[in-house]
């Protein structure tokens, strides 16, 4: 399973980056918009950490978004496109597969659209969970439903589960085989984290320090 920072601040990439396990970042307009500075130094910074950066594209129409997407692709070889869930989004999907340019379809929110991006050839479906959860309905089942379905096909689109809120999220979706969680910082300091870790190490050093007196 591969696990990718969402955020759009380098510190926090580098300080992840740093523990050995993480294999791309996800950022969207709005934590770009969050953090501020120049976007495109952000993404090449980026690209020099992680193998997979999600630059997404702001235009709308299918023309727009082509060009935008050649231009991020030119950047980097690390740069993966962000492509919305839209009618517009899915000729860009299809224009990408058809130029080599690898690409994160977003704001997935259905099995329906996660079939149409992966009949694209997208390389990334990302669904939105936290944000079902937000309104009712059980984001997870989504993944579920997803990863039900891709098993009766060879697509080749990888199942990027997002906007995760909690580790719980991040051990669902790996028992449900999805390919990729991208996590919010906040949330990927608490994954290495357990009491009985803590209490376990505390009584080593006690016990460690007591024969070496
Ligand atoms: O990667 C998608 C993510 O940035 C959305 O998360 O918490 O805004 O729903 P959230």
């Amino acid at each position: 399973m591969k696990l990718f920072l969402d955020t759009a601040n380098i510190d926090q990439v580098k300080e992840i980056a740093s523990w050995g396990v993480l294999d791309g970042v996800t950022t969207n307009p709005s934590l770009v918009a969050k953090e501020g500075g120049n976007f495109k130094e952000t993404v090449l910074e980026m690209c020099k950490l992680v193998p997979n950066v999600s630059a997404q594209v702001t235009a709308e129409k299918f023309e727009d978004m082509k060009k935008q997407a050649d231009e991020y692709a030119g950047w980097h070889k690390h740069v993966v496109v962000k492509v919305p869930m839209t009618v517009e989004g899915l000729k860009t999907l299809s224009y990408c597969k058809s130029k080599g340019i690898r690409t994160n379809t977003t704001l997935i929110f259905s099995v329906n659209q996660a079939i149409l991006a992966a009949k694209t050839g997208a390389s990334m479906i990302s669904p939105f969970i936290g944000r079902l959860d937000d309104i009712g309905q059980d984001g997870m089942e989504l993944i579920s439903e997803i990863m039900q379905a891709w098993s009766f096909y060879n697509f080749d689109t990888e199942v990027l589960v997002a906007s995760t809120r909690h580790p719980r999220h991040i051990a669902d979706a790996a028992q449900l085989g999805a390919d990729i969680c991208t996590i919010p910082y906040a949330v990927f300091k608490k994954l290495p984290l357990h009491k009985l870790t803590d209490t376990g190490l505390k009584t080593f050093m006690e016990d460690w320090k007591s024969i070496n007196k």
